[in-house]
């Protein structure tokens, strides 16, 4: 017996180990080389009858063997677990029903603001986006609203300091535009704005769609048209829509839209307070002194604006009555929708 000898069965016995199919094949090679009649066993066993320089040598290489075979036994035997487990797992029913995944869908403001948009894109406007915090040139200054105005006070406006603030409406966009481009303009600007103002019909942060549309030759009977055609496409054909002259300081003459109460037809009932009318957007005629703010000349150009809250008008769709549901996230009040 020489170290020779027990390099040449260790590699046989991993040739073999390598070969296995099974545990039991495992088992029975374990027993065939480790096991109380095994190969190498008996090897150890009969060192005893080596002379004492020859015995030190193959002992140390016979105890080597031992150790490699069995970590190689150990080895294999969890390979072909994990083998076997995973054919086990990847064997598929396909008898059994499939598993429904959850289906996500739209917020009913995000469906709602969807809407407005893809009717004026399809008017012809085009949508742009701006930022959220905004000087106070956009916000107020460059739209002719004077430095004592109800609307720039600390009540209603989030300020950073005395230029930066959180944009109280969309109408910013307007100038922005204007600022940049050449007439024709025709756009909306969709986006998040922020008043200081929380109870059921008023949430601090909401949605507005602005829209603009100067050219030359544009009339008040171009904004009724388009308005019109708007809350037609929104509400249904057969709702009324009437214009009643209003104030803001962007626009002059300005005209507040309201429709036929979505509720109860325009008969009166407590969603329109009896009057038979809701409120849906403001509108009006580009005053001139925003033109001059942006170096329009207002001999040569007219145009139209308005601005209408999202909020509102899915409250009055889907006949909502408090605004705080849309941002609770409740999904028992979103999977109605
Ligand atoms: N910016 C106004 C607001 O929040 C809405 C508005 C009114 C926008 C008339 C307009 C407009 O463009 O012409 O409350």
């Amino acid at each position: 017996m020489t170290v020779e000898d027990i390099k040449n069965l260790e590699t046989a016995a991993l040739r073999e180990i390598r070969g296995a199919r099974s545990p039991e094949d495992l088992e029975r090679l374990r027993v065939s080389y480790l096991g109380r009649k095994g190969a190498l066993t008996g090897i150890l066993r009969s060192l005893g009858k080596l002379d004492p320089e020859m015995r030190r040598n193959v002992g140390q290489e016979a105890n080597r063997a031992k150790e490699a075979l069995e970590a190689a036994l150990d080895q294999a035997l969890s390979a072909l677990k994990t083998a076997a487990r995973l054919a086990e797992t990847t064997t598929v029913d396909v008898t059994l029903p499939g598993r429904r995944l959850p289906r996500g869908r739209l917020h009913p403001l995000n469906r709602i603001m969807a809407e407005v948009c893809d009717i004026f894109l399809h008017l012809g406007f085009e949508a742009v986006e701006g930022p959220e915090v905004e000087l106070d040139w956009y916000n107020f200054e460059a739209l002719n609203l004077p430095p004592d105005h109800p609307a720039r006070d600390m009540q209603d406006t989030f300020y950073f300091n005395d230029k930066v603030l959180l944009r109280t409406h969309t109408s910013p966009m307007q100038i922005r535009t204007m600022e940049v481009r050449q007439p024709p303009v025709r756009i909306i600007a969709p986006g998040k704005v922020y008043r200081r103002d929380s109870d059921i019909t008023h949430s601090p942060m909401f949605h507005q769609v602005e829209g603009l549309l100067v050219d030359k030759g544009v009339t008040f009977a171009d904004l009724k048209g388009v308005l019109t055609a708007f809350v037609h496409q929104m509400f249904g054909p057969e709702v009324g829509v009437r214009f009643r002259p209003s104030y803001f300081p962007f626009t002059e003459p300005s005209a507040e839209v309201d429709i036929e109460c979505v509720m109860c037809g325009g008969h009166g009932c407590r969603v329109c307070q009896a009057t038979g009318w809701l409120e849906v957007l403001g509108s009006g005629m580009v005053h001139p002194a925003v033109f001059e703010a942006v170096g329009y000349d207002p001999e040569i150009y007219t145009g139209f604006a308005f601005g209408l809250g999202i909020e509102r008008i899915a409250m009055l769709k889907y006949g909502v009555d408090d605004i705080r549901l849309f941002f609770d996230n409740d999904l028992r009040f979103l999977r109605q929708f």
